[in-house]
This record gives structure tokens, sequence and C-alpha cells, in this order.
């Protein structure tokens, strides 16, 4: 796509579900819904100027060079030389901060995904890679690209190793849907990592290993029973499931409505329940707002398939 072509471009980057249980820090996956718009458009002023930002109730600095969205464009921009270019930018977010649904994520993939779009595109989607996870970063003060993988490549991403963002794309089922629901309180992803274990047992860490062997082969070889077997967490879900209330009710109601697996989706408090068919995750949707609801706390659930696309353009 020429340059000039987009004077203006508006994208949207996807909630993603961090983990799956058994991949602490190294696998994710993209949903259809929430997730967090942003448009750039060219300006005669030289430099990046954040002119809006919708749906964060005045949280977000509007200096780019504090804010996700804006460092991940500036970080974007440097590496083109091209930091003088005229640019505004204006942040909506769609999804509550603090949500484990990646949100800060989804607004760093966002910022530069829609500045490389308005630059006709001069890098590849993975190429981008890094500047979003430096915009992350600033947010969540820590280097893991289990939601921005999947945000701006879609589908199940699993990484390797963070360091090098050396990340491999899994397939996925045909038939493969999540019930994510976020109740409405907030965790903190610094609070939810500093909770975590500093150890692990070599028994735990086999079995860690085995089970995300285990879901990595389940998704290979279209094997629901495998995958099933394989959404465990031994070490990020059981220090963390404290600070979601009802979570072992609403895992107990999933499982029983038919669900796959069900855990903590990222850094909590939301959870998912990975389920084979659009019925299923309904009845496990339905289960688990039912454990939420019956303790009075608000609750939004997403239904989805795996979303293949990661980052779009919406105009
Ligand atoms: N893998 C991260 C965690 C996701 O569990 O802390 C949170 O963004």
């Amino acid at each position: 796509m020429a340059s000039e072509e987009f004077q203006e471009v508006r994208v949207f980057a996807p909630a993603t579900v961090a983990n799956v249980a058994c991949g602490y820090d190294v696998l994710g996956f993209a949903i259809d819904q929430p997730g967090d718009e942003v448009v750039v458009r060219l300006a005669s002023e030289p430099g990046l100027r954040i002119t809006k930002i919708t749906g964060d109730e005045g949280k977000l600095p509007l200096i780019a060079e504090k804010n996700t969205a804006g460092i991940a464009a500036l970080d974007f921009l440097n590496h083109l030389e091209k930091s003088d270019l005229g640019v505004e930018m204006e942040i909506h977010k769609k999804m509550p901060f603090g949500s484990g649904l990646g949100s800060s994520a989804a607004s760093a993939v966002a910022g530069v995904y829609a500045m490389n779009v308005l630059l006709g595109e001069p890098l590849s989607k993975k190429e981008l890679l890094p500047f979003a996870m430096s915009g992350e970063a600033s947010a969540d003060g820590a280097w893991h690209a289990d939601n921005v993988g999947p945000c701006l490549l879609g589908g199940i991403i699993f990484i390797r190793d963070n360091e090098t963002l050396d990340l491999a794309s899994l397939p996925v089922p045909e038939n493969l849907w999540a019930a994510v629901v976020h109740p409405d309180i907030e965790i903190l992803t610094k609070v939810a990592r500093d909770i975590l274990p500093r150890e692990i047992s070599l028994p735990n860490v086999t079995r860690q290993v085995g089970n995300l062997g285990g879901l990595i082969c389940g998704l290979l070889q279209n094997d629901y029973g495998l995958i099933s077997r394989s959404i465990h967490d031994v070490v990020a879900e059981p220090a963390r499931r404290q600070l979601i209330p009802g979570f072992a009710e609403a895992k107990k109601a999933a499982l029983d409505a038919g669900a796959l697996g069900f855990s903590i989706s990222g850094a909590g408090p939301s959870v998912f329940a990975l389920c084979e068919g659009e019925e299923v995750a309904q009845k496990a949707g339905a289960a688990i707002t039912e454990i939420f609801g019956g303790l009075s706390l608000g609750h939004q659930l997403y239904l989805s398939r795996v979303n293949q696309r990661g980052v779009t353009v919406m105009n």
C-alpha cells in the first residue's frame, strides 16, 4: 500500500488470553472482542501528538513519551529515522485496565501498527514486535510477549524465548471456542507477578512442562482430549486464585458445564474456559457468570473463537 493512500488510519487491536494455564509468559491467544482502537493521521506540526484518549477515565497520559501506544509508535519512528514526522494520534480504550485481557499490549500494538500502515507498511507485522514490546513493557514493567504476540499476529502464539522474541504460531483446531469472563475488579499485573513463588519444585516443573508439551501436541494433532488433560497450571494459578472471588466455584461450574479446561486469563482477574464448540462455550460462560453474579460481582462475558487475524485496519 502506498503511503499517500492513507492520510488517516484507524486500527483495532484485540484482547488476548495469556498463559493459557500451563504456559506462563510463553503462550497466548487472541479473541475477537473486546479490543482497543487507535487512529493516526498525518499533521503539519512535526512530532507525535496524542490529541484524544477516550474510555480511560482520565488515567492515561497524553504525553506520547509516557503513553504505551505513544512509546511503541515513537520507538518505531525512531527506528525509521522519522521522529520528526508530524502525526496526531487518538486512543480509544475499549477494555478495562488490570483486567487480564492484555489491555496495555493492545494499546501498544494498535499504536505501532497504525503508524506502520500510515507509512505504507515498511515493516511486516512480525518486525513490529520489538516496538510493541517496549510500549507494553513501559506499562507492565516486565518483558513477555504472550499478550503482544497474539494481539499483533492473531492465533495461538508460543514464545520459545522472550528475550530474542523467538516465537511460533500454533494451529487452531476448528471448533475451539473460549468463554472469557471479566469480573469487575482490578488486579495490577505487578501485584499478580509479585505474588508468584520465587522457586518451583522439581516435580512441579515436570508437571508444568508435561502439560505445556501436551497442550501444544493437542493443538497440533487436533486432539481435544489431550488439550483438556493438559490445561492445568501448577505455577501461577495456585498463587493467584485467591485474588479472584469465587474462582474455585467458577472453575468447577465451567468444567461441570463441559469445558475442556479453565484457568486465569493472564494475570487476572479475567478467567477463561476453553471449549469444544460454541454451545459448550455458551454453557460454560453462563455457568461462570452465574457464580460471579451470585457474589454480586459485575462481569462481562466474551464468547469467541480464537481470533486468527490479530490487529487489523478498520477503515
Ligand atoms: N504472562 C503474564 C503474567 C501475563 O501472567 O503475569 C500478564 O500480562
